[in-house]
């Protein structure tokens, strides 16, 4: 046996046993490396005679490319087995049940769901949405308004005060969402159609009453709208919004300091089953206050109430969202109750919309 062939059989075993694919990369090296013994004797091709060279070549080239080829099949061979390894102990049961996603799980709370379904139906009559600040001043949450100093109304919003700043002025937390009406007349300009979902706070607790809730009010200024306008727009709202085809409100003559005249609007329920049923019934619930923008308030934003008219309402958020879903228990609503957001909380994925359903 030639020295070649000897060299050919011992690395043919080497490649045989190695048992890993690490292993077979140091017989690689061992043989075709820098230093390997194949390397080394392509080497000594430069010494040889020309004679010689003419057959050790080919014998070489040869060898080379046999190993070559042999070490390609083993390392399939061990990357097969080493798969099958990997399958054989990461066992993957199938039927186990996945773990659920947050979209799954997590719920939408009953408010954040009535606030964009009221969005969705005002947006649709071509209203725009108006924020302002929970924290006020007495000027915008009640002067502005058409509420003189010292007038009873303003104790009838039970307000929480902040200390006195040095200049004398005392903020608070808005009582409604009204001032955001004057904060909308003094930027924008007429014709306005806004909606204003925000929160509101009075200091009050009780089954249907806390200290922070929700109110959305609405305010259309231009130079025509009446109150046949706001009695088309809040009856079309109710009906969207409560998914009945008919609904019966009565109008009651009130009083706010920034309408004139002021009503507050009461919707037909029966309340015979021991539960409130809206649109039907001979019952009546009151859910609104609204009227005609005052003069004054029109005024103090700037305008002139001898060109610019228009109407303004304000209604409880938690409240109609009670009726709504019924949800007996307003305080439940802020109680952060996992097992109460879990029953009356709604699929963070199913965004009310007018043409798929609004709760549905
Ligand atoms: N701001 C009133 C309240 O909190 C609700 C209200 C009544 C708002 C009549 C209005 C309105 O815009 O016109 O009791």
């Amino acid at each position: 046996m030639s020295n070649l062939d000897t060299l050919e059989s011992e690395l043919l075993t080497a490649i045989e046993n190695a048992g890993s694919e690490s292993a077979l990369e140091d017989v690689r090296v061992a043989a075709l490396g820098k230093k390997g013994s194949i390397s080394e004797q392509m080497k000594t091709l430069g010494k040889m005679t020309a004679e010689e060279r003419q057959v050790m070549g080919p014998a070489l080239n040869g060898l080379k490319a046999k190993i070559t080829t042999a070490i390609a099949a083993r390392k399939d061979v061990l990357a097969d087995a080493a798969l099958e390894a990997r399958l054989a102990s990461e066992t993957v049961d199938v039927t186990l049940p996945m773990r659920p996603s947050p979209t799954d799980t997590g719920r939408i709370h009953p408010v954040s769901q009535v606030i964009d379904e009221l969005t969705a139906i005002f947006a649709d009559m071509g209203f725009s949405i108006a924020e302002g600040p929970d924290i006020e001043t007495d000027e915008l949450n009640f002067t502005a308004l058409n509420f003189p100093e010292g007038h009873p109304a303003r104790e009838m919003h039970d307000t929480f005060f902040f200390n006195e700043k040095e200049d004398g002025e005392r903020l608070l937390l808005r009582t409604h969402t009204s001032p955001v009406q004057i904060r909308t007349m003094r930027t924008e300009e007429p014709p306005i159609r806004v909606i204003i979902p925000g929160r509101t706070y009075r200091c009050d607790s009780d089954q249907t009453h806390t200290p922070m809730f929700h109110q959305v009010e609405g305010l259309v200024i231009d130079k025509e709208s009446h109150l046949g306008h706001l009695k088309w727009i809040l009856e079309e709202f109710c009906k969207a919004f409560f998914e009945v085809d008919d609904i019966k409100m009565r109008l009651r003559p009130s009083f706010f300091p920034f309408t004139a005249p002021s009503m507050e609007i009461d919707i037909q329920c029966d309340r015979s089953g021991g539960e409130v049923k809206i649109g039907q019934g001979d019952d009546w619930l009151e859910i609104l206050g609204c009227g005609m923008v005052h003069p004054n308030v029109i005024r103090n934003c700037g305008l002139d109430p001898d060109v610019y008219q228009g109407f303004a309402w304000g209604m409880g958020i938690d409240r109609i969202a009670m009726l709504k879903y019924g949800m007996p228990d307003l305080r439940a609503f802020f109680d952060a109750d996992v097992r109460w957001i879990q029953h009356y909380g709604f699929r963070p994925l199913d965004l009310p919309t007018l043409f798929g359903g609004l709760s549905s």
